[in-house]
């Protein structure tokens, strides 16, 4: 493995190297990142050789015909968790190096916890390296989640070479370290959890895991914009990176790889958090779905596609009066820029004068929405709270809404309009170009051309008539009753909303 030496400054945020010091990372920008790097230099191979697994490291060196390897050699085998195996892409590969991150807090030692009791089970020997906690913590954490199964051995250690030494003597079949943050290196400098650290320490863990064959699972926390050292320098050494996500106080948990060099990276594992620790949820569309808000105005369905598995998830809106200046547009689960767009939409396309007005998007069961065929059903969220009228009773909504208000098609339509009639939907309004193709599932197909139409056909009866109605009925350009310190909207054109 060829990788440059002498490098000696690196970016904390995202791994980016340099000989000299920077002042702010010419890669992602950010100021004052700049980490020393060990005074050894050179990751790889630089580094004299040092103990058992990295001896190993170097007998594979001489080239073989790719075309000679046998890919039996890269059988998986089940983790005994299927949502974890749906995401690694089939089971665990021997040999991988697997980051697990996450929000702290958000069940990763729970998680991993979990893989390492259904795998001791089945007759793999795991060893769990535990750095955070103590190995009475564990036991104790072990205890909520059923009987604690034989082969399964527990290392409370945060040196890794120790924890290695330990390891390549009687190599098992999985070592989970939780978490590499607490792990260290004698030789290496920097407290644990520096940039250096965990960047040497993730490389003696690939090392150990290619040479010896053991699969090892890493765990490692990541704040939102991820600026906790380490998980972004993991990133690109390991073979797979699964992020444990969800809201911290919404009980439902997803499990999504970002990387993934044996499989996909579309697919998703979803599972709920109970007391004795996370049950896999075989059907996620019914769990995201609250049967009694579906009638509510400001509520919409919409078909996700997550890997080879549509999701509905219910997106709930709130649109009301603004008392501020600049309206407030809050989301949970969709990124606000896109909903400004939509809101833009809404507002030249469709007319609806939503410039004043607050506008509150969440996705149900902490699901992350961010695949375009769920415009519409954002879009129809915030424009049935906003008239007062709910989207007609048991329809899913599928479409990309575009700059002009039409409504664009989707990947795979079909899929996401079976897995709605499974669910007991009635109809669907779908982007009217694949009309056709969504008829098969047997419901009630409402053609889209533009979003114009999608209000027209699909908001039910007016329920109440809610301020934000009123206002809309009355001339748009100024309603009663509003705060009069408030400057006049421009003529033409929508606020740009942030
Ligand atoms: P933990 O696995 O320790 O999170 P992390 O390792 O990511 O920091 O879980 C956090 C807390 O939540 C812990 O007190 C256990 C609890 N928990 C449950 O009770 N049930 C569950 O299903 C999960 C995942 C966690
Ligand atoms: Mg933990």
């Amino acid at each position: 493995m060829a990788r440059k030496t002498a490098s000696s400054f690196f970016c904390s945020k995202c791994g980016y190297e340099s000989a000299r010091w920077f002042g702010r990372c010419p890669a992602c920008s950010e100021w004052n990142s700049a980490a020393e790097s060990p005074p050894a230099g050179g990751a790889g191979a630089a580094r004299p050789a040092r103990g058992r697994w990295v001896a190993g490291a170097g007998a594979a060196a001489t080239p073989r015909a790719l075309a000679d390897i046998d890919t039996g050699e890269v059988a998986r085998s089940p983790s005994g968790i299927g949502e974890v195996d749906r995401v690694l892409g089939g089971g665990i590969v021997p040999g991988s190096l697997v980051l697990v991150g996450g929000d702290p807090g958000i069940g990763k030692s729970t998680l991993t916890l979990q893989m390492a009791f259904a795998l001791a089970a089945r007759g793999t020997p795991v060893l769990m390296v535990a750095g955070e906690e103590s190995d009475r913590q564990v036991r104790l954490r072990a205890s909520r989640l059923g009987p604690v199964p034989a082969g399964l051995d527990i290392l409370c250690e945060t040196d890794l070479d120790a924890a290695l030494a330990v390891a390549s003597e009687r190599p098992p079949g999985v070592v989970v370290v939780d978490s590499i943050q607490t792990m260290s290196r004698a030789d290496v400098e920097g407290a644990p959890g520096a940039v250096s650290q965990v960047r040497e320490c993730g490389l003696a863990l690939l090392r150990f895991a290619k040479s010896s064959g053991t699969t090892v699972f890493l765990v490692g926390h990541v704040t939102k914009d991820g600026a906790v050292a380490g998980p972004r320098v993991l990133e690109h050494m390991v073979d797979a990176v699964l992020y444990l996500e969800g809201e911290r106080y919404q009980h439902y948990r997803v499990l999504r790889a970002a990387k993934n060099r044996f499989g996909s990276t579309n697919e998703l594992g979803v599972f709920e958090m109970t007391d004795a620790g996370l049950r896999e949820i075989a059907n996620p569309s019914l769990a995201f779905l609250s049967e009694s808000a579906r009638r509510e105005p400001g509520s919409a369905v919409v078909a996700s596609l997550e890997g080879s598995r549509p999701l509905l998830v219910e997106v709930q809106s709130l649109v009301s009066t603004s008392f501020y200046a600049t309206p407030q547009r809050v989301t949970t689960g969709f990124d606000p820029r896109r909903l400004a767009v939509l809101l833009a939409v809404l507002e030249r396309r469709v007319g609806l004068r939503l410039g004043r007005h607050d506008v509150f998007v969440t996705v149900t069961g902490g699901i992350r929405l961010d695949e375009p065929g769920s415009d519409l059903g954002v879009a129809m969220a915030a424009a049935s709270s906003f008239r007062g009228r709910p989207v007609l009773d048991g329809t899913l909504l599928v479409g990309e809404v575009s700059l002009s208000g039409e409504i664009r098609r989707v990947s795979r339509i079909d899929a996401r309009v079976r897995e709605a009639a499974q669910v007991g939907f009635k109809r669907a309004g779908v982007p009217a170009a694949q009309a056709d193709e969504a008829r098969g599932a047997g419901l009630e197909i409402v053609p889209l051309a533009t979003l114009r139409d999608a209000i027209e056909q699909l908001l039910g009866e007016r329920v109440a008539a809610p301020p934000a109605e009123r206002e809309a009925a009355q001339s748009p350009a100024r309603a009663a009753g509003e705060p009069p310190r408030r400057t006049p909207e421009p003529a033409r054109g929508p606020r740009a909303p942030r």
